[in-house]
């Protein structure tokens, strides 16, 4: 299923099924009733002289179908007051719209752009729509025998509205690299801990570097050049695993170079299994740690649509690749390594292990001395106690959070600031080592972890960390992600703070 724009009525007219949006407005009586500005008069006149509509005035969540006077099938969407319809409402609304349409089994199917533009602008209006209906139609279907196939191969947008062509088209091509990295992202987290391993997990983003983002340089470091790096916490929470550690080091050059020119860095979590190693998760809590490398998808999805949409920055991307596996070489609780940066670190809880790896992440990034560091990792539960499983938590400093929040916003996601105080800095030094991976008491979790990655960053380096634990997956309350899986939440706001 793709989506297709036109700008002429061609397949409009000959379209199976054609779906309208139509607003909901009070009258002077007091009566609701449906307003429409739909490209095709005559059947908004059709839709006028229908007398029994069973009550439909265009609210909200509300559909209606009739025939049109060319025998063709009219779905309208109700899409409630056209005054309070913002983006994200209209994305939500589309989303499920599509679902409408996807279950009505028709050959052919048009959309009436105008008729849904509660934004003033038909290109805004035209790029929200095409990101609801592809990011709701993704569907992980690998491991499936029977594929579920839509009865119709594009749904067409009609924009009537030729002057807008160059425009719209324009929008949409920057539009559809990032649905379609954060559907890449998706189908990676989706996949299984047993096929997408660390050394599985990094050929195939070389692969999709190699086919996807030309000009972008790939380093791979495996267990030896880890060693040589003296990443101790990374090699540790590799101790126990069957597979090789990666870390995929990609760098993306712009055409156009100057001194001003701004260098970003993104590091990613990319647990492919966390069994908690020997603090080994109770048998419910371990069921969906496949998603624990959500941190380096989502990374890899912004760094590439960024790429992809000619971003005029110098990005460094770094994944840490790795499972947490337990057998007999796997790291002990009271276990003491030396982290890249020489601080040692007392290991009281094997289960904290993302930190072990991003911290050894964040060393090398900042050695390359970027303007600013974003980075991203499902890393603790406790975001999930603070946060809900809405909201994407921001810790660092001032000037990256205040982006990634304010950001967040301009892109309908949810992201909030929580703190890093000093008594927490305090809370992760060990009696015995400089530091210990897990705080003194369970409070404050996801902040103290942050305090722990905190010592990894080179003073003076702008850094934001998004804990994506609660966001990463199963995001069942936004009708365009799936309500099992990865969602790809984080990727738009990322993208944005990319080609800015
Ligand atoms: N991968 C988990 C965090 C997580 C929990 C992600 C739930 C998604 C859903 C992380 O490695 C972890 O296990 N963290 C521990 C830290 C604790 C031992 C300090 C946690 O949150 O319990
Ligand atoms: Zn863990
Ligand atoms: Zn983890």
């Amino acid at each position: 299923m793709s989506v297709h724009v036109d700008f002429t009525t061609e397949h409009f007219e000959k379209a199976g099924l054609k779906v309208f949006g139509a607003f909901e407005k009070m009258d002077k009586d007091g009566n609701k009733k449906a307003v429409l500005s739909w490209s095709d008069k005559d059947l908004a006149t059709a839709f006028g002289f229908i007398k029994d509509n069973g009550d439909f005035t265009g609210g909200a969540g509300t559909t209606f179908t009739f025939t049109g006077t060319d025998c063709t099938t009219v779905l309208v969407i109700g899409l409630g007051n056209k005054t309070k319809l913002k983006a994200e409402g209209l994305r939500k609304a589309v989303a499920k719209a599509y679902r409408a349409i996807a279950a009505k089994k028709f050959k052919t199917v048009t959309l009436d752009v105008a008729s849904f533009n509660c934004l003033g602008n038909i290109t805004n209006a035209t790029v929200v729509i095409n990101e609801a209906i592809n990011l709701t139609a993704y569907n992980f279907d690998k491991y499936k025998s029977v594929k579920v196939k839509t009865s119709f191969k594009h749904i067409c947008l009609f924009v009537n509205d030729k002057k807008a062509k160059k425009g719209v088209e324009k929008a949409l091509a920057a539009n559809d690299n990032i649905t379609a990295s954060m559907n890449y992202a998706r189908d990676l987290m989706n996949d299984a801990p047993n096929v997408l391993h660390s050394e599985e997990y990094s050929k195939r983003v070389q692969k999709d570097v190699k086919d996807n983002l030309k000009g972008v340089k790939v380093k791979v470091l495996g267990k030896a050049e880890l060693k040589k790096e003296k990443m101790g916490m990374f090699l540790s929470v590799n101790a126990g695993s069957a597979h090789a550690p990666q870390l995929v080091h990609l760098t993306y050059t712009p055409k156009k170079v100057t001194k001003n020119t701004k260098h970003i860095a993104l590091v990613g979590k990319g647990l492919t299994y966390d069994t908690g190693g020997y603090s080994l998760k109770p048998g419910a809590s371990m069921v969906t740690m496949k998603y624990d490398m959500g941190g380096s998808s989502t990374v890899y999805g912004a760094f590439r649509a960024a790429v992809m949409n000619g971003s005029p920055n110098i990005i460094t991307c770094v994944l840490g690749m790795t499972d947490n596996a337990v057998n007999e070489h796997a790291t002990v609780p009271d276990a003491i390594v030396t982290a890249r940066n020489g601080k040692t670190v007392e290991i009281l809880n094997t289960d904290a292990e993302g930190r072990l790896v991003l911290g050894d992440c964040l060393s090398y990034v900042s050695d390359l001395n970027p303007d600013i560091i974003y980075n991203a990792a499902t890393l603790t539960g406790a975001v999930l106690v603070a946060l809900g499983n809405q909201v994407c938590a921001v810790l660092g400093t001032d000037k990256a959070c205040k982006s990634v929040v304010d950001t967040a916003k301009s892109e309908d996601e949810y992201a909030w600031r929580l703190p890093i105080i000093p008594e927490w800095r305090e809370e992760m030094k060990s009696p015995i080592a400089d530091l210990q991976n897990i705080g003194k008491t369970r409070y404050a979790g996801t902040a103290t972890a942050a305090a722990f990655l905190e010592n990894f960053i080179t003073e003076g380096i702008e850094w934001a960390h998004l804990d994506i634990a609660g966001i990463a997956s199963d995001q069942s309350h936004l009708p365009y992600c799936p309500s099992k899986g990865g969602s790809g939440m984080m990727i738009r706001t990322l993208h944005n703070l990319l080609t800015k």
